[in-house]
């Protein structure tokens, strides 16, 4: 009798040691990474970096915690926070070091974090993003305002999240006071156009593995300009254009990144991008496009692993 030969590709991988960088294990994105990895077989588990140490000796790292030395993770899935950043980045790259494979490289995820040089790589690029002008010094303050076509401009923060380091100023008197109180305490500020036709809606599109994978609609509350989920924003489901689609995994591709979470914005010339988010939130994309992000995650770093062991990568 012939053997019967089933083809699962279950079989095929071995359950991978799957660690989350997260400052929180009660976080909806990190919880769901966690239950989608466990669901695929995987061992999962949670180490907030800031609790991790680090030894270093000639070709010896390794890494602990609370006295344990870590063993080497297969993948790495980080959501890095903006606390104490440099020593997240470090305690990441050395994971790295190790050997291990990231869904976004951690230099890749520092680049993406910082709108200002996003916005240089994506318009060398030749991709539409709104009129910014970087300053340190308050004598630039009306070169600023001029370049970008007067007020009211948006100020931002160059690594805010979530809206928090987003203001929209409608006077020239509020824009300055703004910028030199900003500038004063030595913060680096871009200064930009206010896509005022936008009428406080953005799109929000997840890319994984160079394909948009879900895309909706942000809408701002009354009175707020700013469509961030956590700014009281509500979210719809869209199907996006294939333009905006293209533009959108082109941008994720230019900044060396697998998983992003794309910011546009319609603008009377098209559509621009706002930003590129690295650790994009799962939560309101999830609820609004009923696509198991998490899960495609892990399917897609099943997918990288078993070509880094067949050395394709
Ligand atoms: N130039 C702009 N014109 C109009 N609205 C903007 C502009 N820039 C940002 N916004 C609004 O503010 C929100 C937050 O801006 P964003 O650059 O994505 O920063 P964050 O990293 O804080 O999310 C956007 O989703 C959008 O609704
Ligand atoms: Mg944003």
């Amino acid at each position: 009798m012939k053997k019967k030969i089933t083809l699962s590709t279950r079989k095929e991988l071995k359950s991978l040691l799957i660690y989350i960088l997260s400052n929180s294990r009660s976080l909806y994105s990190t919880r769901r990474f966690f239950e989608e990895g466990l669901k695929r077989n995987h061992k999962m588990r949670v180490y907030p970096p800031l609790s991790l140490s680090m030894m270093i000796e000639k070709q010896n790292t390794a890494l602990y915690f609370q006295k344990e030395k870590l063993k080497n993770p297969d993948v790495i899935i980080s959501r890095l926070g903006q606390r104490k950043a440099s020593y997240s980045q470090a305690v990441f790259r050395q994971f790295e070091m190790l050997g291990a494979l990231s869904l976004n490289e951690c230099g890749a995820i520092v680049r993406s974090r910082d709108k200002l040089r996003t916005l240089q790589i994506l318009s060398q690029k030749n991709i539409s993003v709104p009129k910014t002008f970087f300053l340190d010094a308050p004598e630039d303050i009306d070169i600023a305002l001029e370049s970008v076509g007067g007020v009211p401009v948006i100020i931002k923060l160059p690594e805010g999240t979530q809206g928090v380091g987003v203001m929209l100023a409608e006077s020239v008197r509020s824009a300055r006071s703004i910028l030199e109180s900003l500038l004063d305490q030595e913060k680096h500020v871009l200064v930009q156009e206010f896509i005022e036709e936008s009428l406080g809606a953005d799109t929000r599109a997840i890319v994984l593995g160079g394909r948009v994978i879900a895309s909706m609609q942000r809408k701002s509350v009354a009175n707020e300009f700013r469509a961030n989920v956590h700014r009281g924003g509500t979210q719809k489901k869209i199907k996006m254009t294939l333009e905006t689609e293209k533009m959108a995994r082109l941008a994720v591709e230019l900044l060396g990144l697998k998983f992003a979470g794309v910011d546009l914005i319609e603008s009377k010339r098209g559509p621009l991008i706002l930003e590129v988010n690295p650790s994009p939130g799962i939560e309101g994309i999830e609820a609004a496009t009923e696509v198991n992000i998490a899960e495609a995650c892990i399917l897609y770093i099943e997918k990288l692993y078993k070509l880094k062991k067949n050395n394709f990568m």
